[in-house]
């Protein structure tokens, strides 16, 4: 289809034909009508979609979902869209929904990056969550890698004052590439007090990858940045705020 609207075609994920057990291939047909939205590329009003106007923030990448499931289980006053493209996490996920009838979290599948150039409208997201996103430890395979300055840029526009980004690795040098990608991309503010990576918040429920990653060894970083209020004025802005000023005196 032509959106008119340039749509990246080097892919984060690879869609694999996996395994989906009996009961993930039951939700994926019983419950997706029901919680899944279908992508489509014009702005979705996600308070006609949730009931109501309550903060939503985006998960990328949920995998097989228990962490996105036991979030918006403990914030029913927040809105949750899932994003993910592989369908036994989907499939599970769907049946968490139906289990517990959530109504505060919703979930779709397609690539997120054209979920967010296409169907989120801007300074709309109180927040995002990326963890433990594919980490393409090939350096021919960096490019891959979700967390890059573009990608930043598009989530720091969709974002209202005050949300934030929230991402986690098990990776060194992939934590190492976010923090300097969110680090240099202006309006955001590093909510790690000296600058490098937060603590992991204890109520960042565990997920599949982490324990994964854990069980070999690795370390954990967590980076956490907020939109600002007033993003640094670009050299047009202060040209004209001096000459402003200057006709004042
Ligand atoms: C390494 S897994 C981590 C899953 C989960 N967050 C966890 O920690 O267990 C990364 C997931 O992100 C999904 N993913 C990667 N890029 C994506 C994209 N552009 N849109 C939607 N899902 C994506 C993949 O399908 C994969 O399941």
């Amino acid at each position: 289809m032509d959106t008119g609207i340039h749509l990246r075609k080097i892919k984060s994920f690879v869609r694999r034909a996996g395994r989906t057990r009996e009961s993930q291939q039951h939700a994926l047909l019983t419950y997706a009508p029901l919680f899944k939205i279908p992508f489509t590329p014009e702005p979705c009003d996600f308070s006609t979609v949730f009931g109501n106007a309550n903060p939503l923030i985006v998960e990328i990448g949920f995998g097989m979902g228990q962490s996105l499931l036991a979030q918006a289980m403990a914030n029913p006053e927040k809105n949750y869209l899932g994003i993910e493209v592989h369908q036994a996490g989907m499939g599970c996920l769907l049946a968490g929904i139906h289990t517990h009838a959530l109504s505060n979290l919703r979930l779709m599948d397609h690539d997120a990056v054209e979920i967010l150039k296409l169907m989120i409208t801007d300074a709309s997201l109180s927040g995002v969550q990326i963890y433990f996103p594919d980490p393409w430890p090939k350096k021919r395979h960096h490019k891959r890698r979700l967390i890059q300055t573009e990608f930043i840029a598009l989530l720091t526009q969709k974002l209202t004052v005050g949300g934030f980004i929230h991402a986690a690795t098990d990776w060194q040098d992939y934590a190492t590439q976010m923090l300097m990608v969110l680090t240099e991309t202006p309006g955001l503010s590093n909510q790690a007090l000296d600058g490098t990576y937060i603590q992991r918040p204890i109520d960042r429920p565990l997920t599949k990858f982490e324990q994964r990653g854990l069980d070999l060894g690795h370390g954990i970083w967590d980076v956490k940045f907020k939109k600002q209020a007033f993003t640094t004025p670009n050299k047009e802005t202060l040209a004209s705020f001096e000459e402003t000023t200057t006709n004042h005196h």
